[in-house]
């Protein structure tokens, strides 16, 4: 495809060849020419601090000149549309646009609006897609578990409802043929039926737990979430929060991830987000070297 809009309806080989190439990114092999002479705007209408920072630094290893987009210091704040702003931008002779918003499907909305040779990457939109995060994830659970996912457990945990980043995931390892795809939360914290497609749901997390190879552990996104969703933060900690006693029960080695940023405390506690288990900054390294693959292949073809 032309732009990464979301990782639905990527093939297994396309993902596959994108964290090959992720890998050999980590491991710095590549070409600093790479994107010579192409401009790359993040252009963020959420805050960010991973995905823009690290985007920021993939384009740049690569050699493309970078812009950052703020909306928050532009002239977003006089009533300057999305589009009209990338129009402005492509005028300039910007070609690649990492594109966050707080609204579904407004990445793919403003695709269908740029010139030929512009290319969009979603740097996340509303709660439907968060692709690189995906692919960083699939790639860290590559380093830590192998590639045939066919017998590896996932756990995913907690405010499933409000995730791009969990309906990423999911679509990722449903498409690398993941063993056992588990998710685990609050009722009122998980989506409709169709988004949990084949994985095992439960509400109890010391049994969801058992025997798990990956525990991934989500954000608890209070800024999405309407009131009286859960009872209190000390209660979603008490029967959600993931603490070292819970490590214990799933499987030997097994490997805790985090998006970021962390809520300590609440669904993780200190222990275990930087006790040994965990991947959550190997998660962030992994993401200069998806973006990195991302931008290459989307610019350079
Ligand atoms: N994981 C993630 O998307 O983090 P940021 O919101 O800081 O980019």
């Amino acid at each position: 495809p032309r732009h990464l809009l979301t990782l639905d309806g990527l093939s297994r080989d396309a993902l596959n060849a994108l964290l090959v190439r992720a890998q050999a990114f980590a491991e710095g092999h590549y070409d600093r020419r790479a994107l010579d002479g192409i401009a790359v705007c993040t252009l963020f209408f959420e805050p960010s601090t991973r995905t823009r920072m690290s985007f920021t630094l993939a384009a740049q290893r690569l050699g493309a000149d970078t812009l950052n987009f703020d909306a928050s210091t532009s002239s977003t704040r006089k009533g300057e549309t999305a589009l009209d702003t990338v129009k402005n931008l492509e005028a300039m002779g910007v070609r690649g646009f990492v594109v966050r918003h707080h609204e579904d499907g407004a990445v793919a909305a403003l695709s269908q609006h740029v010139e030929d040779g512009t290319v969009l990457v979603n740097a996340g939109d509303g709660r439907s897609s968060h692709p690189t995060q995906g692919l960083l994830d699939m790639l860290t659970l590559r380093q830590a578990k192998g590639n045939d996912f066919s017998k590896l457990k996932v756990l995913i945990v907690g405010d499933v409802k409000h995730s791009r980043v969990a309906r990423s995931d999911l679509q990722a390892l449903r498409t690398l043929g993941t063993g056992e795809i588990r998710v685990c939360g609050p009722a009122s914290l998980l989506p409709d039926a169709s988004t949990l497609e084949g994985c095992t749901v439960s509400h109890d997390l010391d049994a969801a737990l058992e025997g798990a190879d990956a525990l991934m552990m989500l954000r608890l996104q209070r800024e999405r979430m309407e009131e009286g969703l859960i009872a209190s933060l000390d209660d979603y900690h008490r029967d959600f929060g993931l603490t070292a006693a819970r490590v214990k029960r799933a499987a030997p080695g097994a490997v805790v991830m985090h998006p970021g940023p962390i809520n300590r405390g609440v669904e993780i506690t200190d222990e275990v987000a930087d006790g040994p288990q965990s991947l959550i900054l190997r998660q962030v390294s992994n993401g200069v070297a998806v973006r990195m693959a991302v931008l290459e292949a989307l610019l350079r073809g």
